[in-house]
């Protein structure tokens, strides 16, 4: 029997009548992957700096990971930091460098009190030791939660992890580990950041763009995807509960009939 939990606003009353319909939770999409963009279109419209935006897109990752814990979600993926974004004013990226650390200072005990496990995708061997620092010791902290696991990416970019991915494999074959005849596709996921979990089953942009920007380009092979035009700072319980319930009403059929 499926147990179904309606729509509530955060007065938990049911909130507007398109949304009356429910979520079944047997059905919640275990791997959840999200492109947070329009943090600087939301702070233009407000006259203020973009790293508004991103601060309070900053807390808005924490309001959907309570959410996701709720529906017990098992991984939410999250597009922090693109190995492009480094063309961004450098103002701007310094901040964006300074968000992990400002998220784990304010929200680590609470993940931690959530059994949430941190972790993080992406080349950070070139991330600001401050970054790095408070990236790994919350991984470290957190390492043996077993709830959601919260997944960063972070100066992550699917071209770059594919390239790294096929250096590390010819390297193996030339040293003795792999044989060519041996690669597959299940072997070669293993060279991937990724290779701990499995492929997103639903993957939301924000902010009316659609495109896919380099994100999880061998992981999204068949992943449903929901745009919307909410943007980032605005985008609620209600609005991943639409995504939800739209991915609920998608057939799967991986290639299949
Ligand atoms: C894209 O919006 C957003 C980013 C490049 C940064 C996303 C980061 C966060 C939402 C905060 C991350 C939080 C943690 C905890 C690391 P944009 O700036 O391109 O928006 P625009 O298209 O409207 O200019």
């Amino acid at each position: 029997m499926s147990i179904r939990m309606p729509f509530f606003n955060n007065r938990h009353e049911p909130i507007k009548e398109t949304l009356t319909e429910e979520i079944v939770l047997e059905k919640v999409p275990e791997h959840v992957a999200i492109i947070m963009d329009g943090n600087g279109r939301w702070a233009n419209r407000r006259g203020l700096p973009r790293i508004a935006g991103h601060k309070e897109g900053m807390e808005v990752v924490q309001r959907i990971v309570r959410v996701a814990d709720k529906l017990k979600i098992k991984i939410l993926t999250m597009y922090a930091f693109s190995t492009e974004n480094w063309k961004r004013p450098k103002a701007e990226v310094d901040y964006l460098m300074r968000l992990p650390k400002m998220f784990l200072d304010k929200y680590l005990p609470e993940l931690i009190e959530k059994n949430v496990k941190v972790n993080v995708i992406g080349e950070l061997s070139v991330l600001p030791p401050h970054t790095l620092q408070a990236v790994h010791q919350a991984m470290e902290k957190t390492k043996d939660n077993t709830g959601l696991l919260l997944n960063f990416a972070l100066n992550y970019g699917g071209r770059n992890e594919i390239v790294k991915a096929v250096k590390q494999m010819v390297d193996d074959v030339a040293n003795g580990k792999v044989a060519k005849e041996d690669i597959t596709e299940e072997l070669f996921e293993q060279y991937l950041y990724t290779h701990n979990f499995c492929d997103p089953d639903l993957i939301i942009r924000t902010s009316g763009e659609k495109r896919i920007s380099n994100f999880l380009l061998w992981q999204s092979a068949y992943s449903e995807f929901w745009f919307t035009d909410v943007l980032w700072p605005d985008f609620t319980e209600e609005t991943l509960k639409e995504a939800l319930q739209d991915y609920q009403t998608r057939i799967r059929r991986f290639g299949g009939v």
